[in-house]
């Protein structure tokens, strides 16, 4: 980076002189990282409608170009992208879903209802955090059986209602998360009742019921576990994720490069 700016950013050249090694290497790092941030704008998906997002300069002189392409902070996906890439890659709440898919084996569920628990949370790490069961059902609808893309969209719902004849209670955790006097808006209400009634709301059930809401710290599962599984019911396309043209191949393009300007 430009030396007078490093300079400036940390206080002038006699500041820089009185620092250890160590301090410099720390005072590099943070000033290349805000140079970066100055170019690589959020996603607008994700825009967070003027509040904290660093207004884009117009008409401003400008040393460096907006982010297109790779972004070289990301780990650089392939080509021809598979569902266990994005799993190392880009997926985040991976121990999560891992650890749910092998509870959901644990408990002797059909292969189906594993791959629902393995993917039920992807778009929270990988896409966008809000109506997670909504976006991840329709990111995975081209690829996998009608059933899982179901369950996986009413998780999201029926995860705030207890039913207490199969077993699942009202998560511990969401009071903590949550507050003791949260109500679901009203379409998480009309959607958890119209899945309680469906023919699949077992599905959808079962994807709660073997949530890991709490982990265990001795147990690793590993997406390496489920490749049997993904290979059985997951159909990746030959082009890669992104790549085949689907309609939500753009969903998955979004995850590959999550910072392009445009
Ligand atoms: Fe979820
Ligand atoms: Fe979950």
């Amino acid at each position: 980076m430009d030396r007078r700016k490093f300079l400036a950013s940390v206080g002038g050249a006699s500041a820089l002189a009185a620092m250890s090694t160590s301090e410099k290497a720390d005072a590099l790092e943070q000033a290349m990282g805000e140079e970066l941030d100055s170019i690589v704008v959020k996603p607008g998906l994700c825009t967070t409608y003027g509040i904290e997002q660093k207004p884009i300069v117009r008409g401003g002189k400008r040393d460096k170009y907006f982010m297109m392409g790779h972004d070289p902070r990301l780990p650089r996906m392939s080509d021809k992208p598979t569902l266990i890439e994005f799993f190392k890659k880009r997926f985040g709440s991976v121990q999560h879903m891992c650890q749910s898919a092998r509870l959901a084996k644990l408990n002797g569920l059909p292969e189906k209802i594993v791959l629902a628990c393995l993917l039920h949370d992807i778009s929270v790490g990988g896409l966008i955090r809000m109506d997670h069961g909504y976006w991840g059902s329709q990111l995975l609808a081209p690829y996998v059986d009608e059933e899982v893309t179901w369950a996986i969209k009413y998780h999201q719902a029926l995860r705030f209602y207890a039913d207490e004849e199969v077993g699942y209670s009202y998560p511990k955790a969401y009071i903590r998360y949550f507050g003791p006097d949260f109500t679901p808006e009203p379409y998480v209400a009309k959607d958890a009742e119209y899945a309680k009634n469906h023919k699949w709301y077992m599905s959808a059930r079962q994807i709660t019921m073997n949530d890991a809401y709490s982990f265990d710290p001795n147990i690793v599962a590993k997406i390496e576990d489920f490749e049997d599984i993904i290979g059985r019911h997951f159909k990746q396309p030959e082009e890669g994720l992104g790549y085949d043209n689907s309609p939500s191949a753009h969903m998955w393009r979004t995850m590959i490069f999550p910072n392009n300007f445009l």
